[in-house]
Order: C-alpha cells, then sequence, then structure tokens
C-alpha cells in the first residue's frame, strides 16, 4: 500500500512551482532571493544537510558540505553549478535540476541566515 502522505504534498509542490515561475517573470533581470521562501523549500535538502557529518553514497564516503551560514550567492550559483552540469555529483545534479532561479535564491538566503555551528532543522 503505497502511503498518502507521501503523495499528499504534490499539489502543494505544483502551486509553488507556479508561484516561484509568476514570481521569476515579475523580476527578471535579477532574482531576488527571500528565506521565508527558501523553508519552504528545503525539506528535500535537510535529510543530507543537516545531520552534522553526515556521508552520503556509501560507500563511496562524499562528506556532505554544511549549508548553514554559507553565502547566499554561493549557495545558489553552487546549484546552478549543479543544474547544468559544470558540477557533476549525480544526486546534486538530480536535486539541482528540478529547481528553478528563483528556488536557488530563496534556498541561499534561507542557509545564509542560520548560523554554522547551530543549524536549524526547519522540519521541527
Ligand atoms: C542525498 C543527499 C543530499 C541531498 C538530499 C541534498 N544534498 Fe546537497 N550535497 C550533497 C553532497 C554529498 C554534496 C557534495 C557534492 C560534491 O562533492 O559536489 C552536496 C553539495 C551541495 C552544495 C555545494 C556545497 C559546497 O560547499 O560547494 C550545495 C549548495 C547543496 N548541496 C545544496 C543542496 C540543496 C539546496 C538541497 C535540497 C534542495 C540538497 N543539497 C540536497 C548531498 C545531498
Amino acid at each position: 500500500m503505497i502511503s498518502m502522505k507521501k503523495l499528499s504534498i504534490l499539489p502543494h509542490l505544483a502551486v509553488a512551482a507556479t508561484l516561484a515561475f509568476a514570481g521569476s517573470v515579475a523580476q527578471a533581470d535579477e532574482v531576488q532571493g527571500n528565506a521565508a521562501a527558501g523553508n519552504a523549500k528545503v525539506w528535500l535538502c535537510v535529510g543530507c544537510h543537516s545531520i552534522p557529518d553526515y556521508r552520503a553514497d556509501y560507500p563511496l564516503v562524499y562528506k556532505v558540505p554544511m549549508l548553514g551560514g554559507q553565502n547566499a550567492a554561493y549557495i545558489a550559483t553552487a546549484l546552478s553549478e549543479y543544474k547544468k552540469g559544470d558540477r557533476k555529483h549525480p544526486t546534486m545534479r538530480a536535486i539541482a535540476a528540478s529547481l528553478s532561479d528563483q528556488d536557488m535564491a530563496d534556498i541561499g538566503e534561507y542557509y545564509a541566515a542560520q548560523t554554522a555551528t547551530s543549524p536549524k532543522n526547519p522540519l521541527k
């Protein structure tokens, strides 16, 4: 039996994607990130990036970088590099492929607003 709990998030994603698209049309020149909007978009990321010292892709043992306190533009740029293929990590490429420029800017602002020493779990 497939859990309906997981599937029920899909309509929310569609709404979020539509809103993000409307936002990016309104600000075609420069995408302005918003930390509060980013808060709703990092649910995909916390499993790996919020656990200190967690190593993904066992047994290849990649160290997952800490994002809290990182520069917003650095995060947005890194995500677009994964999306374009300039950065090669397969999992991050797959994740970044689903993000718009607005998503990347929002997520960047969200993580930049956190401190590196006390990453806040947005699911709490
Ligand atoms: C399955 C685990 C996993 C998930 C889920 C994940 N990441 Fe990552 N992320 C990684 C790993 C591992 C790396 C290091 C990859 C590399 O070496 O290029 C990374 C790298 C990054 C980097 C580059 C950091 C740096 O210091 O250069 C950013 C930015 C990033 N992830 C953001 C995100 C965001 C935003 C999400 C959610 C939308 C996310 N990640 C979801 C595992 C994950």
